[in-house]
């Protein structure tokens, strides 16, 4: 198939470009580089050996997106294109909403008018909202911050076209948390300022950019008291979208929703371990107050996923660690400008 990646410089997106190239496809990126840099799709060139046609606009713009697939064939579409942090979304609200939900009014628009019915999603654990222990599909949906509303109202949003137009195919993946690196150390997550989430933090701090990890909390009722999550390997997920565009292909109803997810949580205190252990010596750290907001437990039941895309995650928590310090000792300062 032919196709167009939103947000495919992205941390998520550039490991998916790699895979769907490696599986034969043709990739399209669009990306206006708001949280990736270019140099990105260089990286991508290298590993792949194929020259990649990259759009750099914002998607909010109709008619560019118009003009996107007016000039390139496309058969599907896998929409990364979004803004992720939480934090920041509660700050800026409207920058979220208008974002988050005109990229896919834009792109829906766009793929009606040209015939392309094929669409994945990239959703989250956050619209499980407070209730995400052992989450399956099922269960209702709702959200904490303004973030995990446009997850929920994107969700939604897909649902009603597909009522509308029942011929769309979308796949609705609710990932939990994405970490680790391409195995090459040449592809990896790049956040820009101080990251939010654990594993880049804890590679800053292995890698000298940071003094020391706070821990948000060990009074939780978990197995150590710090907070658990399902962490998995970004080359795990990129393969559920394959998983999922298959298909996608051969579904008889318009809408599949599918956590991403490996079914085990991992403690702050034993990702932190696990790091110490890909880096060969121990890292400071300081317990502090909860982080506002973060829930005791998070992990997916992917049984479904398991069950209807023939996926499964299979790469370690040690995995994921060894990765992400290759990328974070290769490039210790990110992507180049
Ligand atoms: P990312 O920020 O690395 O990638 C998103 C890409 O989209 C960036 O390259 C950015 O420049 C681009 N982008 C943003 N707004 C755009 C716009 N208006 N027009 C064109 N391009 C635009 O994030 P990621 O971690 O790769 O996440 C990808 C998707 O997965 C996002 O939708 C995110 O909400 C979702 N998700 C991420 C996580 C996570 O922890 N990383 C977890 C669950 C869901
Ligand atoms: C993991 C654990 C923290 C940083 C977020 C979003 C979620 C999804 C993935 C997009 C928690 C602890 C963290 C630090 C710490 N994104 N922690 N010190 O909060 O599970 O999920 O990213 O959809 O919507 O909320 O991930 O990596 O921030 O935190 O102790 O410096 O690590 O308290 O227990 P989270 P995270």
């Amino acid at each position: 198939m032919r196709v167009l990646v939103s947000g495919g410089a992205g941390y998520i997106g550039s490991h998916t470009v790699v895979q769907l190239v490696a599986a034969g496809h043709q990739v399209v990126i669009v990306d206006n580089f708001a949280n990736s840099k270019p140099s990105v799709v260089n990286r991508l060139e290298a590993l792949t050996g194929e020259h990649l046609p990259v759009h750099a606009f914002d998607l909010r713009d109709r008619d560019k997106t118009e003009h996107l697939f007016t000039q390139e064939h496309i058969d599907a579409v896998i929409h990364f294109a979004g803004l992720k942090a939480v934090g920041e979304s509660v700050e800026l609200p409207l920058e979220y909403y208008e974002n988050n939900l005109g990229t896919t009014f834009s792109l829906v628009r766009a793929m009606q008018r040209h015939g392309v019915d094929k669409l994945v999603f990239s959703s989250s654990a956050t619209v499980y909202g407070l209730d995400q222990e052992a989450a399956t599909e099922d269960r209702p949906t709702s959200a904490t911050n303004p973030y995990g509303w446009t997850k929920v109202m994107q969700e939604q949003i897909l649902r009603d076209i597909a009522v509308a137009n029942p011929s769309m195919r979308f796949a609705l993946l609710r990932y939990f948390n994405p970490v680790g690196a391409h195995a090459s150390g040449t592809i990896g997550e790049d956040p820009q300022g101080i990251p939010n989430n654990l594993v880049p933090y804890i590679a800053q701090v292995a890698v000298g950019r940071r003094e020391y990890l706070s821990v948000y909390g060990d009074d939780y009722p978990t197995r150590d008291g710090t907070g658990e999550r399902d962490y998995i390997h970004v080359d795990d997920l990129a393969a559920g979208h394959l998983a999922a565009l298959t298909r996608l292909t051969t579904m008889d109803e318009p809408v599949g929703v599918w956590n991403l997810g490996t079914g085990q949580s991992t403690s702050v205190l034993e990702m932190l371990h696990a790091f110490e252990r890909a880096v060969g010596h121990e890292l400071p750290h300081r317990i502090v107050d909860r982080r506002v907001g973060d829930v005791a437990v998070s992990y997916a039941d992917p049984g479904k996923a398991n069950a209807e895309l023939g996926w499964r995650a299979s790469r370690t928590v040690d995995d994921m660690c060894v990765d992400t310090w290759r990328w974070q000792q290769a490039n210790p300062h990110g992507f180049p400008d």
